[in-house]
């Protein structure tokens, strides 16, 4: 069937279209109603039904004769190590580990912090929750203690899971001091733990109600999946929205387990055995996705790859890992290419290898240029797929469907709504806007399996974040254009969230680290363009008056404030002092106009701004003018 087709009957028959998808999966119980509107515009897929993803994604191999495939591929460039894990060994690891985590009193519907780096173990954690029905709460390493313990609040787990350090390309990262700190700002210092000792940093002291996994494991015995509801979570995963509070977008096991399956074969053009790498970490949505569910799910091996695209130990590394693991499908974000580029401008390195397995790779996250597009393209000689998605939507809403029929590539544009999605761009008054013209990028409802429906423990959040803006269609938070072949091309955030190096970061939790320091007043931070990581957070501070300060430690310690209270991955280009912000007359600081500044872009002069001079100030700071 061509992709016209199955879009259309996607749409006009959503209901027998997933069903016949979701029959490919094992299902304990089949569903009631495959698309249940009762309680509009609150959806859900598959009620009444009862499946087990874990049990879809590794027992349900090894008894179609896959127990001896390498379902995980462990390379470790940064520790010089790479473990093989077959779907029975995956099966036992987990089953034994979902045991210790019922030994700590973990069941059905109890959540668990998962702050790990790249390692086995990590993978094992997650789909051992989803082994028992637990919900897993994966938080990504770099992040802060103090970000860390926003999301443990409001997830309230019952278990902390750990490793005793991360390794970034030549650091190693202690991560007990900052888990040990979060649990104690969130109030829950003695939360048990579950701790991975790791050669590179072995666990000397541990808090009082820490076991070492080593030690779990070896007490345990493998048990069994338990059903649980298609529309329970499986996991929470917490996300940047305007506000500085995250949002916990909840994943259903049963739409989740469908849309990732079909997905693997229409998009990705994968088949059962195939060879997937997504180089991204498990602490965001595609880790989540990519490394660990979908490939499992669709019977692939999956890498997981604790490195870098450069530096470990060189721009070369992708092409080793693909020439060894013999990778059939790529997927990874703009700035690891822009990365290799910028290092390897020619492809030396890339002649070295032999990356024929290769088929096709994906790219997502950020918006792509056309320029690594195209470099992409002539240095690997595969088809290279801009596709968009974000955390809520969990698999890619635009694409070109590959496995479906590889359309034309447009450099630039995602291609094409996915099947399930139905894509409308609107002005600001709700109205579609003609082909060819930008506007509000939204989801006609109800969104297709898979997609979050709801956000943890707030309903109402949900309804105002994402469903109150125009009746009967989900915010995406993305502005762009659908043009007359129905191509989408997505340009910008509505909103305050910013994407760096493919990391989605608010503002408004920059802004509350800088206001948090003793010399400021206030503060704005805008995302700027940035050669490499797509963009970079730059902070503008008015300081309190009186302030005598040197100014290279002010800058130092506003931006060290930053890194410790969200992360270094937040780190800002740049901190400038200016006399004042601009704002409207209302009080509302232009961002936007701001930004259009630093970007060196042609702006309106804002007809609500309160006193036009203050842009000479900030163009001033910016060392682009007076
Ligand atoms: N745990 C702890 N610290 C981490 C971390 C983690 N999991 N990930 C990053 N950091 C730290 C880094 O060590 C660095 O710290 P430093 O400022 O003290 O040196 C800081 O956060 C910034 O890291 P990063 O954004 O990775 O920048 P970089 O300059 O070190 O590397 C790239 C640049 C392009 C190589 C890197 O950003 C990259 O690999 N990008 C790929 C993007 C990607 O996979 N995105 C996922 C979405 S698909
Ligand atoms: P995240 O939730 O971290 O995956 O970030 C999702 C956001 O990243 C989207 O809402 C977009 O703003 C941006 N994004 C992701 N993929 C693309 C893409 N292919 N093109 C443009 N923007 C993208």
């Amino acid at each position: 069937m061509d992709y016209k087709t199955l879009y259309q009957r996607s749409l006009e028959s959503p209901a027998e279209f997933w069903a016949e998808n979701a029959a490919e999966l094992v299902w304990t119980k089949p569903w009631e109603r495959v698309l249940n509107d009762t309680d509009a515009p609150f959806y859900e897929w598959f009620s009444g039904g009862e499946i087990n993803t874990c049990y879809n994604a590794l027992d349900r191999h090894c008894e179609a004769g896959r127990s001896g495939q390498a379902a995980l591929i462990y390379d470790s460039p940064v520790t010089g190590q790479v473990r093989t894990y077959s779907y029975a060994e995956l099966r036992d690891e987990v089953a034994t580990f979902a045991n210790v985590l019922q030994e700590f009193g973990v069941a059905h519907g109890d959540r668990v912090i998962i702050y790990m780096p790249m390692i086995p173990e990590a993978v094992i954690s997650m789909l051992a929750c989803a082994r028992i029905g637990a919900i897993h709460s994966v938080v990504f390493g770099g992040f802060a203690p103090k970000e860390l313990a926003a999301r443990v609040v409001d997830a309230s787990p019952k278990l902390a899971i750990s490793a005793s350090c991360g390794v970034e390309g030549s650091k190693v990262i202690p991560y007990l001091p900052l888990l040990d700190e979060a649990l104690q700002i969130a109030g829950v210092e003695d939360l048990p733990r579950i701790l991975v000792s790791r050669p590179q940093l072995p666990v000397e002291e541990m808090h009082p109600s820490a076991v070492l996994w080593d030690e779990a494991v070896a007490e345990a015995h493998p048990v069994d999946c338990v059903p649980v509801a298609a529309t329970d979570p499986l996991y929470i995963l917490y996300t940047s929205g305007t506000t500085g509070e995250p949002k916990g977008v909840v994943r259903p096991n049963g739409g989740h387990a469908v849309a990732l399956n079909w997905s693997m074969r229409n998009i990705y053009n994968m088949q059962p055995g195939d060879v997937y790498w997504a180089a991204s970490d498990i602490g965001w949505v595609v880790g989540h996705s990519y490394i660990v569910y979908a490939p499992l799910l669709f019977g692939c091996t999956t890498i997981l790859y604790e490195g870098k695209p450069v530096g470990t130990p060189d721009a070369g590394a992708f092409w080793r890992v693909i020439e060894q693991h013999k990778v059939n499908c790529l997927f990874t974000a703009p700035t690891a290419f822009r990365a290799i580029r910028r290092e390897d401008p020619s492809g030396k390195l890339l002649r070295k290898y032999d990356i024929s397995s290769l088929q096709a790779l994906y790219l997502a996250g950020e918006r792509c240029d056309p320029d690594t597009l195209h470099w992409a393209e002539k240095q690997l000689e595969v088809p290279v797929i801009d596709h968009w998605w974000q955390t809520e939507s969990g698999w890619p809403m635009a694409a070109n469907p590959m496995g479906v029929e590889y359309l034309p590539v447009k450099a630039g544009s995602p291609t094409v709504a996915v099947p399930g999605y139905d894509i409308r761009v609107l002005d600001d008054e709700g109205v579609e806007v003609p082909r060819g013209q930008s506007g509000n990028i939204m989801v006609k409802l109800p969104l297709p399996p898979g997609n979050l429906p709801t956000l943890w423990g707030n309903q109402q959040r949900y309804y105002d974040t994402y469903l109150s803006r125009f009746e009967g269609y989900y915010l995406t938070g993305d502005a762009g254009v659908m043009d007359e072949q129905g191509y989408l091309w997505v340009m910008s955030r509505i909103d305050d969230v910013i994407n760096v190096a493919g990391h989605r970061l608010s503002t408004g939790v920059l802004e509350e680290a800088l206001a948090s320091h003793a010399d400021v007043a206030e503060c704005a931070v805008i995302g700027v363009e940035d050669k490499l990581k797509g963009e970079m957070p730059l902070g503008f501070v008015v300081l309190n008056s009186g302030t005598q300060v040197d100014g290279e430690a002010l800058k130092k310690s506003l931006i060290e404030v930053v890194r410790s209270q969200v992360g270094p991955i937040a780190t800002p280009r740049d901190i400038l002092v200016v006399p004042r912000l601009p704002k409207t007359r209302s009080g509302k600081i232009l961002r936007g106009t701001m930004r259009m500044i630093a970007d060196g872009k042609e702006y309106k002069l804002p007809a609500t701004i309160e006193d036009p001079a203050v842009l000479d100030e900030i163009a001033s700071a910016l060392g682009l003018r007076g």
